[in-house]
Protein backbone atom coordinates (compact mmCIF):
# COMPACT_ATOMS: atom_id res chain seq x y z
CA UNK A 1 0.00 0.00 0.00
CA UNK A 2 1.21 3.68 -0.76
CA UNK A 3 1.91 5.74 1.98
CA UNK A 4 3.60 8.57 3.64
CA UNK A 5 6.92 8.16 1.57
CA UNK A 6 4.90 8.08 -1.40
CA UNK A 7 2.69 10.28 -0.74
CA UNK A 8 5.21 13.32 -0.43
CA UNK A 9 7.48 11.90 -3.39
CA UNK A 10 4.48 12.93 -5.34
CA UNK A 11 3.56 16.27 -3.57
CA UNK A 12 7.51 17.07 -4.81
CA UNK A 13 7.34 15.67 -8.30
CA UNK A 14 3.72 17.70 -8.47
CA UNK A 15 5.01 20.57 -7.09
CA UNK A 16 7.83 20.27 -9.13
CA UNK A 17 6.12 20.43 -12.10
CA UNK A 18 2.88 22.95 -11.49
CA UNK A 19 3.96 25.35 -8.74
CA UNK A 20 7.08 27.60 -9.69
CA UNK A 21 9.84 28.00 -7.27
CA UNK A 22 8.85 31.45 -5.91
CA UNK A 23 11.33 33.44 -2.87
CA UNK A 24 8.55 35.13 -1.48
CA UNK A 25 6.67 32.26 -0.38
CA UNK A 26 9.73 30.52 0.57
CA UNK A 27 10.82 33.31 2.48
CA UNK A 28 7.31 33.00 4.40
CA UNK A 29 8.03 29.31 5.42
CA UNK A 30 11.59 30.15 6.16
CA UNK A 31 10.56 33.53 8.67
CA UNK A 32 7.75 31.42 9.65
CA UNK A 33 10.07 28.48 11.03
CA UNK A 34 12.44 31.01 12.13
CA UNK A 35 10.14 32.16 14.35
CA UNK A 36 9.13 29.34 15.65
CA UNK A 37 6.06 28.89 14.34
CA UNK A 38 4.83 25.59 13.77
CA UNK A 39 4.68 24.01 10.26
CA UNK A 40 1.11 23.38 9.97
CA UNK A 41 0.79 25.95 7.04
CA UNK A 42 -1.18 24.29 3.91
CA UNK A 43 1.60 22.68 1.43
CA UNK A 44 2.22 24.62 -1.58
CA UNK A 45 0.20 22.32 -4.24
CA UNK A 46 -2.74 22.98 -1.62
CA UNK A 47 -2.04 26.84 -1.34
CA UNK A 48 -2.40 27.14 -5.02
CA UNK A 49 -5.42 25.70 -4.99
CA UNK A 50 -6.73 27.96 -2.83
CA UNK A 51 -5.28 30.80 -5.14
CA UNK A 52 -6.66 28.88 -8.14
CA UNK A 53 -10.64 28.84 -6.50
CA UNK A 54 -9.95 32.45 -6.07
CA UNK A 55 -9.04 33.14 -9.52
CA UNK A 56 -11.86 30.93 -10.64
CA UNK A 57 -14.71 32.75 -8.21
CA UNK A 58 -13.28 35.97 -9.66
CA UNK A 59 -13.02 36.79 -5.10
CA UNK A 60 -12.67 40.66 -4.97
CA UNK A 61 -13.12 39.96 -0.86
CA UNK A 62 -11.82 36.90 0.74
CA UNK A 63 -12.33 36.08 4.44
CA UNK A 64 -9.58 33.49 5.92
CA UNK A 65 -10.02 32.60 9.58
CA UNK A 66 -6.43 31.56 11.61
CA UNK A 67 -3.28 33.19 9.44
CA UNK A 68 -0.29 31.46 11.44
CA UNK A 69 2.59 33.07 9.15
CA UNK A 70 1.00 33.80 5.81
CA UNK A 71 1.37 31.34 3.75
CA UNK A 72 -1.95 30.80 2.56
CA UNK A 73 -2.77 34.49 2.88
CA UNK A 74 0.01 35.15 0.16
CA UNK A 75 -1.63 32.64 -1.87
CA UNK A 76 -4.64 33.79 -1.82
CA UNK A 77 -4.02 37.27 -1.31
CA UNK A 78 -2.22 37.18 -5.02
CA UNK A 79 -5.42 36.31 -6.83
CA UNK A 80 -6.97 39.31 -5.98
CA UNK A 81 -7.90 42.18 -8.53
CA UNK A 82 -6.49 45.85 -8.06
CA UNK A 83 -8.54 46.96 -5.70
CA UNK A 84 -9.11 43.37 -3.99
CA UNK A 85 -9.16 43.00 0.19
CA UNK A 86 -8.18 40.06 2.13
CA UNK A 87 -9.25 40.31 5.89
CA UNK A 88 -7.34 37.42 7.98
CA UNK A 89 -7.61 36.14 11.67
CA UNK A 90 -5.38 35.64 14.00
CA UNK A 91 -5.26 34.63 17.69
CA UNK A 92 -1.92 34.44 18.39
CA UNK A 93 -0.31 38.10 18.91
CA UNK A 94 3.39 36.63 17.95
CA UNK A 95 1.75 34.61 14.82
CA UNK A 96 0.30 37.82 13.51
CA UNK A 97 3.40 39.96 14.03
CA UNK A 98 5.28 37.36 11.46
CA UNK A 99 2.66 36.92 9.11
CA UNK A 100 2.57 41.17 8.98
CA UNK A 101 6.42 41.07 8.47
CA UNK A 102 5.73 38.42 5.82
CA UNK A 103 2.75 40.00 3.90
CA UNK A 104 5.19 43.36 3.73
CA UNK A 105 7.31 41.37 2.31
CA UNK A 106 5.42 39.78 -0.50
CA UNK A 107 4.13 43.33 -0.97
CA UNK A 108 0.45 41.81 -0.15
CA UNK A 109 -0.06 44.63 3.15
CA UNK A 110 -1.73 47.22 0.83
CA UNK A 111 -4.74 44.52 0.41
CA UNK A 112 -4.61 42.70 3.51
CA UNK A 113 -6.11 43.77 7.24
CA UNK A 114 -5.33 41.65 10.13
CA UNK A 115 -7.73 41.44 12.89
CA UNK A 116 -5.92 39.58 16.28
CA UNK A 117 -8.39 38.12 18.90
CA UNK A 118 -10.52 34.98 19.23
CA UNK A 119 -11.73 34.31 15.69
CA UNK A 120 -15.61 34.28 17.61
CA UNK A 121 -14.82 37.17 18.67
CA UNK A 122 -13.23 39.18 15.92
CA UNK A 123 -15.94 37.20 13.03
CA UNK A 124 -18.75 38.68 15.07
CA UNK A 125 -17.13 42.14 15.02
CA UNK A 126 -16.87 41.61 11.53
CA UNK A 127 -20.79 40.98 11.67
CA UNK A 128 -21.13 44.26 13.72
CA UNK A 129 -19.59 46.10 11.27
CA UNK A 130 -21.53 45.44 8.56
CA UNK A 131 -18.50 44.26 6.57
CA UNK A 132 -19.49 41.60 3.38
CA UNK A 133 -20.18 39.79 1.87
CA UNK A 134 -17.32 38.08 1.41
CA UNK A 135 -16.65 36.36 -2.21
CA UNK A 136 -14.54 33.00 -0.59
CA UNK A 137 -13.99 32.16 2.61
CA UNK A 138 -11.26 30.28 4.30
CA UNK A 139 -11.42 28.26 7.62
CA UNK A 140 -8.53 26.44 9.06
CA UNK A 141 -7.84 28.31 12.86
CA UNK A 142 -8.86 25.79 15.63
CA UNK A 143 -11.39 22.79 14.66
CA UNK A 144 -13.83 23.14 17.82
CA UNK A 145 -14.48 26.40 16.27
CA UNK A 146 -15.31 25.22 13.15
CA UNK A 147 -19.41 24.77 13.86
CA UNK A 148 -19.77 28.80 15.19
CA UNK A 149 -17.05 29.88 12.24
CA UNK A 150 -19.71 28.64 9.82
CA UNK A 151 -22.28 30.33 11.57
CA UNK A 152 -20.53 33.81 11.30
CA UNK A 153 -19.43 33.15 7.50
CA UNK A 154 -23.02 32.22 6.63
CA UNK A 155 -23.72 36.06 7.98
CA UNK A 156 -20.92 36.98 6.30
CA UNK A 157 -21.74 35.44 2.07
CA UNK A 158 -24.34 36.14 -0.27
CA UNK A 159 -25.57 33.61 -2.86
CA UNK A 160 -22.23 32.16 -4.28
CA UNK A 161 -20.17 32.54 -1.64
CA UNK A 162 -17.30 29.86 -1.75
CA UNK A 163 -16.76 28.23 1.60
CA UNK A 164 -13.30 26.39 2.18
CA UNK A 165 -12.45 24.28 5.45
CA UNK A 166 -8.94 22.75 5.55
CA UNK A 167 -8.67 19.48 7.87
CA UNK A 168 -12.20 18.05 7.62
CA UNK A 169 -10.34 14.07 7.64
CA UNK A 170 -7.73 14.25 10.78
CA UNK A 171 -6.17 10.58 9.37
CA UNK A 172 -9.49 9.99 9.05
CA UNK A 173 -10.50 9.80 12.35
CA UNK A 174 -13.37 12.00 10.92
CA UNK A 175 -15.31 8.82 10.34
CA UNK A 176 -15.15 7.72 14.18
CA UNK A 177 -18.29 9.36 16.08
CA UNK A 178 -16.62 7.99 19.50
CA UNK A 179 -12.93 9.66 19.00
CA UNK A 180 -13.06 11.65 22.09
CA UNK A 181 -11.24 13.85 20.45
CA UNK A 182 -12.14 17.47 20.29
CA UNK A 183 -11.23 18.66 17.03
CA UNK A 184 -12.73 15.80 15.45
CA UNK A 185 -15.87 16.59 17.52
CA UNK A 186 -15.72 19.75 15.49
CA UNK A 187 -15.30 19.21 12.19
CA UNK A 188 -18.20 16.07 12.52
CA UNK A 189 -20.24 19.57 13.70
CA UNK A 190 -19.19 21.20 11.08
CA UNK A 191 -19.83 18.96 8.78
CA UNK A 192 -23.39 18.40 9.93
CA UNK A 193 -24.29 21.52 10.03
CA UNK A 194 -23.48 22.29 6.94
CA UNK A 195 -25.23 19.01 5.27
CA UNK A 196 -28.57 20.25 7.07
CA UNK A 197 -27.77 24.25 6.05
CA UNK A 198 -30.57 24.61 2.92
CA UNK A 199 -28.58 27.82 1.75
CA UNK A 200 -25.06 25.89 1.22
CA UNK A 201 -24.40 22.60 -1.51
CA UNK A 202 -20.84 21.12 -0.21
CA UNK A 203 -19.12 18.04 -0.97
CA UNK A 204 -15.56 17.15 1.10
CA UNK A 205 -12.84 15.46 -0.49
CA UNK A 206 -9.93 13.67 1.23
CA UNK A 207 -6.30 14.47 0.56
CA UNK A 208 -2.77 12.93 0.60
CA UNK A 209 0.44 14.14 0.67
CA UNK A 210 3.80 15.89 2.17
CA UNK A 211 0.99 16.87 4.71
CA UNK A 212 -0.40 13.44 5.68
CA UNK A 213 -4.29 12.21 5.61
CA UNK A 214 -6.48 15.10 5.76
CA UNK A 215 -9.21 16.73 3.27
CA UNK A 216 -11.18 19.92 2.86
CA UNK A 217 -14.79 20.86 2.09
CA UNK A 218 -15.97 23.05 -0.20
CA UNK A 219 -19.31 24.42 -0.04
CA UNK A 220 -21.05 27.07 -2.22
CA UNK A 221 -23.83 29.13 -1.02
CA UNK A 222 -27.08 29.55 -2.60
CA UNK A 223 -30.21 31.88 -2.75
N1 LIG B 1 -3.92 29.18 7.16
C1 LIG B 1 -2.54 28.99 7.60
C2 LIG B 1 -2.45 27.98 8.72
C3 LIG B 1 -3.29 28.29 9.92
S1 LIG B 1 -2.83 27.32 11.34
C4 LIG B 1 -1.72 28.51 6.40
O1 LIG B 1 -2.15 27.56 5.75
O2 LIG B 1 -0.66 29.08 6.14
C5 LIG B 1 -4.10 27.80 12.44
C6 LIG B 1 -3.95 29.20 13.01
O3 LIG B 1 -5.18 29.48 13.69
C7 LIG B 1 -2.83 29.35 14.05
O4 LIG B 1 -2.00 30.45 13.74
C8 LIG B 1 -3.55 29.58 15.36
O5 LIG B 1 -2.90 30.50 16.23
C9 LIG B 1 -4.86 30.18 14.88
N2 LIG B 1 -5.97 29.97 15.83
C10 LIG B 1 -6.22 28.87 16.57
N3 LIG B 1 -7.33 29.04 17.31
C11 LIG B 1 -7.77 30.29 17.04
C12 LIG B 1 -8.88 31.05 17.51
N4 LIG B 1 -9.76 30.58 18.38
N5 LIG B 1 -9.04 32.30 17.01
C13 LIG B 1 -8.17 32.79 16.07
N6 LIG B 1 -7.12 32.11 15.62
C14 LIG B 1 -6.92 30.88 16.10
C1 LIG C 1 -3.09 21.61 12.50
C2 LIG C 1 -3.83 22.68 12.03
C3 LIG C 1 -3.98 22.89 10.68
O1 LIG C 1 -4.73 23.91 10.19
C4 LIG C 1 -3.38 22.05 9.78
O2 LIG C 1 -3.55 22.29 8.45
C5 LIG C 1 -2.63 20.98 10.23
C6 LIG C 1 -2.49 20.76 11.59
C7 LIG C 1 -2.95 21.37 13.95
O3 LIG C 1 -3.46 22.19 14.73
O4 LIG C 1 -2.30 20.41 14.32
MG1 LIG D 1 -5.09 23.70 8.11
Amino acid sequence: MPSQDRWAEVDDYLTGLLVPEDPVLDHVLSASAAAGLPPINVAPNQGKLLHLLAVITRAHTILEVGTLGGYSTVWLGRALPEHGRLVTLEGDPRHAEVARSNLEAAGLLGKVDIHIGPAQQTMAQLVTAGMGPFDLIFLDADKQGYPAYLDYSLSLSRPGTVLIADNVVRDGRVADPDSGDGAVEGVRSFLELVADEPRLSATAVQTVGAKGYDGFALAVVGS
